[in-house]
């Protein structure tokens, strides 16, 4: 696997970790607090590091070089990514106003919803999105792509992209507690 590609990649395996998280969370809509501390950290996550440090390398970058290489992907598996994007900007809002006003099932419905989408998206960038870019590019373009998505990391900031995974870690570790605490009551 290239480096650009790998960094993706490597990017897909911690929104993974995090779509894990959620989706046990659906045993604890009935601990409010908790509930709500865990989803709002979840939210934030998924715009801070799905949205802002992925997304957008795929958004600012990879996509726009891959429709000059062939432009038929504008209207093809690219647009179609670009779509899922937005879509999923959209429910993470509508997830956390359900989460605002209390309404922990409708949130966790949402919050299912969003993670499954984002789980078949994934899929289809690793299979079919990151498999068009290597055979597209050449070596040297898929080098030149990777330090442009370095640029990125640096721009938004290296020490904050490791916070965030450090974070994730944390988010996952309390559930696992509350799942044992809960568990023995
Ligand atoms: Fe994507
Ligand atoms: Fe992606």
């Amino acid at each position: 696997m290239n480096k650009a590609v790998e960094l993706l990649y490597d990017e897909h395996e911690i929104i993974m970790d995090a779509i894990s998280v959620a989706k046990q969370l659906g045993k604890k809509t009935e601990q409010p607090e908790l509930y709500e501390q865990q989803v709002f950290a979840l939210i934030s996550f998924f715009r801070e590091y799905a949205d802002k440090y992925h997304h957008f390398k795929e958004e600012e970058i990879l996509f726009p070089e891959m429709i000059k290489a062939n432009e038929l992907l504008e209207s093809g598996v690219v647009m179609e990514m670009l779509d899922n994007h937005e879509d999923f900007r959209m429910l993470i809002a509508e997830i956390e106003t359900l989460t605002k006003e209390k309404k922990y099932t409708l949130a966790q419905d949402k919050l299912e919803e969003y993670v499954e989408a984002l789980t078949d998206h994934i899929a289809v960038e690793n299979e079919e999105v990151f498999e068009i870019a290597t055979t597209l590019f050449s070596e040297k373009e898929l080098e030149n792509i990777y330090f442009r998505f370095k640029d990125i990391d640096y721009e938004l900031g290296e020490n904050n992209k490791e916070g965030l995974r450090e974070r994730l870690n944390k988010i996952k570790k309390r559930n696992e507690v509350d799942f044992i605490t809960s568990d023995t009551k």
